[in-house]
C-alpha cells in the first residue's frame, strides 16, 4: 500500500522551494528594516489559547482547530493562527517595557481543518507580524504599509488593499443594538448557524459565506456608521497616512475578518487577478483588548499575517519569478572507478571550500549515462577523473554550456582551474 500525506498538506520541494525562499528572505529584510525581530512559539499550545481569543462562535474554533487531548489528558491545539501564540509568549516571557514598542516577526506552519482547494490547506505557512505598546494610527499604518510594500517587492500589480474599522467596544455595543433591531425580522431567512450566531456572536453573521445570508446582510447597518469619535478620528489618521505615503486602498464596509479579538482598523491584501475566494494574500488589524484579556497589562497591538502557500501558487499562476537570487557555479565531480576517489576527495574539498556547488557521483561508473545527469540537473561544468587524470594529476574540466573542454594541472594550475569555471560568480 502507497501512503499518501493527509489531505489539505502538500510537499515542498524542487521550484518551490526558490519561490518560497525568495518570499522569505524579501519579507525578512523588509521586517528587519522597520526592526522587527524574530520570535519563534511551539506548533501547539493549550486549546484556551486559541478559543478565548479567536472567540468560540468563529468558524476557526468552532469547526476548524486539530484539537487533542495528551497522554496526561491535557487539551492541546495544533496553531491555527499565529496572534494568540506570540501573545501567549509576549505575557509568559514578559517582553514588554513601558512605553516602549516591541515589534515581533514570525514564520510558521499552521493548521485547520478547512475544506481544501486550490489555495486553501489543512497546514499552511504563515509569515506574520506583531506589533505591542502603541496605539498611535501611524503604528497601523507601518504595518498595512509593510504588507503593501512586500508584495510590491515580489512583483505583484493588481492587489487591492481593503481597509475597514471595527471600532471599540462602544462602538460594537451601538452597533450590535441597531444590528439586533436589523436581524429580528429577518431572522428566519438565516442558516442554522447564523441564528445560533444571531444569539450568540452577530458579528461572526458576516463570515457566513452561504448565499441567503449575504443578502439578509445586503442592506444592513455597517459598524463603520457606529464609529465613536475617537475611533473615527483614529481611522481618519490611519487613512491620511496612507495617503501620504502614496498607498492605495479601498474602503471596505462589509470586511471583518474572522477572529473575535479585532479592534479599531482591520485590513486585507487581496489579487484582483483571481476571482475565487482565495484571493487573500494576507490580512490583519488592530487588537487592543487581548493582551489584557490573556491577563496581561493593557497593551494595544496591530499586526499581520500573509500565506505563504498562497502567494507562491499565485506568483506560478501570473508568472511572476522569484528573482534576485544570484546563481552559483555548479559543478558536477564524475569519478570514473571507486580507486579513484581518494584524488577525488581532494578535488571535491577544493571545490567546496571555495563555496562552489559541488556534488560527486557514488555510484554509476559509467561516463555517457553520468554526462546525461550534468545536463539533467543543471551543472555548469563537469570536471572528468579518470585513469588518466589521476597518473598525470591533472583534470578534465567539460564546459557545459560553452561546449569546451580543457584539460588542466591540478598542482599549480588552480587560477586557470578558477579562470575557466568563472571564480567570483560562486560568492
Ligand atoms: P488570516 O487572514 O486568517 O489572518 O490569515 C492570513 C493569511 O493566511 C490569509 O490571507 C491567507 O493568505 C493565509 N491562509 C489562511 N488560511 C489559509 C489556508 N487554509 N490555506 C492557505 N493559506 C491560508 C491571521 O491568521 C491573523 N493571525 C493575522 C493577524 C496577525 N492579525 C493580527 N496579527
Amino acid at each position: 500500500m502507497v501512503l499518501n500525506s493527509p489531505r489539505g498538506t502538500a510537499d515542498i520541494f524542487g521550484n518551490n522551494i526558490e519561490y518560497r525562499d525568495h518570499i522569505i528572505r524579501s519579507a525578512v529584510k523588509l521586517f528587519e528594516v522597520f526592526n522587527y525581530s524574530e520570535i519563534i512559539t511551539p506548533a501547539f499550545e493549550h486549546t484556551e489559547v486559541f478559543s478565548r481569543s479567536i472567540g468560540t462562535e468563529t468558524d476557526i474554533v468552532s469547526r476548524e482547530m486539530y484539537t487533542f487531548t495528551d497522554k496526561k489528558g491535557r487539551s492541546l491545539t495544533l496553531r491555527p493562527e499565529g496572534t494568540a501564540a506570540v501573545v501567549r509568549a509576549v505575557i509568559e516571557n514578559k517582553m514588554y517595557a513601558a512605553g516602549a514598542t516591541l515589534k515581533l516577526f514570525y514564520i510558521g506552519n499552521m493548521f485547520r481543518y478547512e475544506r481544501p482547494q486550490k489555495g486553501r490547506m489543512r497546514e499552511f505557512w504563515q509569515l506574520g507580524i506583531e506589533a505591542f505598546g502603541s496605539d498611535n494610527a501611524l503604528l497601523d499604518a507601518e504595518v498595512i504599509w509593510m504588507l503593501n510594500l512586500l508584495f510590491k517587492e515580489l512583483g505583484f500589480k493588481n492587489l487591492a488593499l481593503l481597509v475597514n474599522s471595527l471600532g471599540c467596544n462602544k462602538c460594537r455595543q451601538d452597533f450590535l443594538a441597531e444590528f439586533g433591531k436589523y436581524l429580528e425580522p429577518l431572522a428566519g431567512r438565516l442558516c442554522g448557524d447564523c441564528k445560533n450566531r444571531a444569539e450568540k456572536n452577530p458579528m461572526r453573521i458576516f463570515d457566513c459565506k452561504k448565499e441567503g445570508c449575504a443578502e439578509v446582510l445586503a442592506d444592513s447597518p455597517k459598524i463603520i456608521s457606529f464609529l465613536c469619535g475617537q475611533c473615527r478620528d483614529h481611522f481618519s489618521r490611519v487613512l491620511e497616512y496612507l495617503e501620504k505615503l502614496g498607498i492605495n486602498y479601498k474602503k471596505d464596509e462589509s470586511l471583518v475578518r474572522g477572529f473575535d479579538y479585532y479592534t479599531r482598523t482591520i485590513f486585507e491584501i487581496v489579487s484582483e487577478d483571481i476571482k475565487s475566494a482565495q484571493n487573500a494574500l494576507g490580512g490583519g488589524g488592530r487588537y487592543d483588548r487581548l493582551v489584557k484579556q490573556f491577563g496581561g497589562p493593557d497593551i494595544p497591538a496591530v499586526g499581520f499575517a500573509v500565506g505563504i502557500d498562497r502567494t507562491m501558487m499565485l506568483m506560478g499562476q501570473l508568472g511572476i519569478k522569484p528573482g534576485g537570487k544570484v546563481k552559483k557555479t555548479r559543478i558536477y565531480l564524475i569519478c570514473m572507478e571507486e580507486k579513484y576517489q581518494d584524488y577525488c576527495l581532494e578535488v571535491l574539498k577544493y571545490f567546496r571550500d571555495k563555496n562552489f556547488i559541488c556534488d560527486i557521483n557514488f555510484s554509476n561508473r559509467n561516463l555517457k549515462s553520468e554526462i546525461k545527469q550534468v545536463g539533467k540537473n543543471e551543472y555548469d561544468f563537469a570536471v572528468i577523473i579518470g585513469e588518466k587524470e589521476v597518473k598525470d594529476r591533472m583534470v578534465t574540466i567539460k564546459d557545459i554550456v560553452a561546449f569546451k573542454q580543457h584539460s588542466v594541472k591540478w598542482d599549480g594550475e588552480k587560477d586557470k582551474i578558477l579562470k575557466i569555471i568563472g571564480a567570483g560568480d560562486n560568492e
